[in-house]
């Protein structure tokens, strides 16, 4: 019986949800749109726990450490490989953790861990018959870190020179003729066309339609390298039983999503529930092709099944162009002019799946003062504050007052927040975080109308005042809890500050909570709470200019 329970409890028990990030090169310190990964997958992470309170997360971000690129990054630093490595992985590591990305595990290329299964996987390849030996020559891009085939290579005339470079990506190639491992890759066509037509597993779809019109219209669907010589490449995993051959980087890199659950150690796994396939793999729409072609081949390649899903995003653009190291115009997260919940807020604010958003400084400070410190902040501070709010209470709703509150203003109001949660949670769902911000700001916008409406400052004066006084204060405090507990995902630490301020207790913050108005809720009895006491600034407005400041304060 106590067996039977013990399989029974075995079988429903559910395995983790599994999300990744890329994982990023150490060849420079982190900009912007790493950054920005991070904050998408953490965002989701923190979506389906806000959920699902009790589900196992796993979530996985790190670096990409192997590699000519970061073989020279290194040389040109004067420090070894691996010194080097550490530094910048330091780096990133660092910046997430500033920025609230609340990771899981955290993979680098060099360690052991990784090293183990990535020659266990190239083993199982073999073993297979998916792996043999040739003679290549080709076009290779360092910067890519891929080889690219001579029908998409171009002329490109810099400084006077001209040059040849990778159409897709405009980087520089270079000739190279050597002895290489190559891998069926052509055997998966027709496989991958069958999976690529599973509605949702790349989202948006348009990125799915591309990677169908790749696999569509390229006639040759050729095998691809995955070894490069060791005298070329020498910080690198070497090839098993090969030491003149190292692992191609990109094989090495997309194993990274294996080693961080356990693999090749079934049992560690299987002890969990196997969270594989993953949920949500982030990528950006440079990397597409390596995760939506080269992935899952190689998944198949070992009989493992390709991710539930890719989640592709667009670039972060600085004046229309893609931010890069090359172009010399990386922004540094740490050295724009707001604080990191609210370039976090930006990031998610701003940028769509689909298309390239472009960031500039005032953009970032516009944005940061009139949602998080005009709309939201302000409208926190009036109603907690002394003036209105002197013994700083959450007011009870008394139903006679509420029936008798200007009409139009409240009810649109209120019906705003009555279906936040229903609208928010299909734009969760679709991985539109823009849209949840928008339907926030346009329900924290009602919110004020409505405040301003009912001159709660004439209230406090009037001597019978205090009950519709009590209901103005409630039902904005209810619009800011309630947008408070949708925000968590986006802006982790200044919802945090919110709902601690109006006292929401630690389990009354998850999804579910969010899905009833106080006023919707059939016999409900109010009674007053108190709030946090003390001077509540939620979001300080920023001030470029100094002498904005003091004309401000004056
Ligand atoms: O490609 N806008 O690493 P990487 C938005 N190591 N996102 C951007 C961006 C921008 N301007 N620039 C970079 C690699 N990113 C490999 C990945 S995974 C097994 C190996 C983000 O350091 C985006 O997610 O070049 C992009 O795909 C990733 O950083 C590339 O980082
Ligand atoms: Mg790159």
């Amino acid at each position: 019986m106590r067996l039977t329970l013990r399989l029974l409890s075995s079988v429903v028990q559910r395995r983790p949800f599994y999300v990744t990030t890329p994982i990023f090169y150490v060849n420079a310190a982190p900009h912007l749109g790493h950054l920005y990964s991070a904050v998408v997958a953490d965002t989701i992470q923190r979506f389906e726990k806000l959920v699902d309170p009790d589900c196992e997360v796993i979530f996985s971000t790190g670096t990409d450490e192997h590699g000519t690129k970061i073989q020279q990054a290194a040389a040109n630093a004067v420090l070894s490989p691996a010194e080097y490595c550490s530094k910048i992985s330091a780096e990133y590591r660092d910046l997430f953790k500033d920025y609230d990305v609340e990771y899981t595990d955290y993979i680098r290329t060099t360690e052991d861990r990784h090293k183990r299964a990535v020659r266990h996987f190239w083993n199982k390849l073999l073993e297979k018959d998916y792996i043999y030996k040739s003679q290549y020559s080709g076009w290779y891009s360092v910067n890519d870190e891929a080889f690219v085939p001579e029908a998409h290579v171009r002329d490109e005339v810099r400084n006077g020179q001209t040059v040849k470079v990778s159409a897709e990506s405009g980087h520089k190639v270079e000739w190279t003729e050597e002895t290489n491992y190559m891998f069926r890759l052509s055997a998966f066509k027709s496989h991958l066309q069958e999976w690529l037509k599973n509605d949702g597993v790349i989202t948006p779809n348009k990125f799915q339609k591309q990677l169908q019109d790749l696999l569509e219209n390229e006639t040759y669907f050729p095998d691809i390298s995955i070894s490069r010589p060791s005298s070329r490449v020498h910080w690198a995993i070497r090839v098993p039983g090969d030491e003149d051959q190292s692992i191609y980087v990109w094989l090495d890199a997309l194993i990274n999503y294996l080693t961080v659950i356990g693999y090749p150690d079934n049992d560690a796994m299987l002890k969990k529930g196997r969270p594989w396939p993953a949920d949500v793999q982030v990528v950006g729409k440079d990397i597409l092709k390596f995760h939506g072609i080269y992935w899952p081949a190689f998944l198949m390649a070992i009989n493992w099944h390709p991710p539930r899903r890719l989640v592709c995003h667009s670039h972060w653009t600085v004046d229309g162009s893609k931010m890069s190291k090359s172009l010399g115009n990386v922004v540094c997260p740490r050295a724009t002019p707001v604080s990191p919940s609210a370039l976090r807020y930006m990031l998610l604010r701003e940028a769509t799946m689909h298309d390239d958003a472009n960031y500039s400084e005032s953009k970032a400070v516009n944005i940061a003062n009139s949602e998080l410190a005009d709309t939201l902040g302000n409208l926190a501070s009036r109603c907690c504050g002394a003036a209105l709010n002197p013994r700083g209470e959450f007011p009870p709703l008394h139903t006679h007052e509420l029936a008798a509150l200007e009409q139009d203003v409240s009810a649109q109001l209120m019906d705003h927040v009555e279906r936040l949660h229903e609208v928010c949670y299909g734009h969760y769902r679709n991985y539109q975080f823009y849209k949840v911000a928008d339907a926030v700001i346009r329900t924290l916008h009602l919110a004020n109308v409505f405040f301003e409406c009912h001159k709660p400052w004439e209230l406090r004066k009037k001597l019978d005042g205090q009950k519709e006084l009590d209901v103005v204060l409630h039902i904005t405090m209810e619009t800011l809890r309630i947008c408070g507990i949708v925000l968590q995902p986006i802006i982790p630490d200044l919802s945090n500050k919110l709902l601690n301020k109006l006292q929401i207790p630690l389990d009354c913050r998850s999804w579910q909570h969010c899905e009833k108005p106080s006023w919707r809720i059939e016999g409900a009895i109010y009674e007053t709470k108190n709030i946090l006491s003390g001077k509540f600034v939620l979001f300080q407005r920023i001030y470029v200019d100094k002498k904005q400041k003091k004309k401000a304060s004056a």
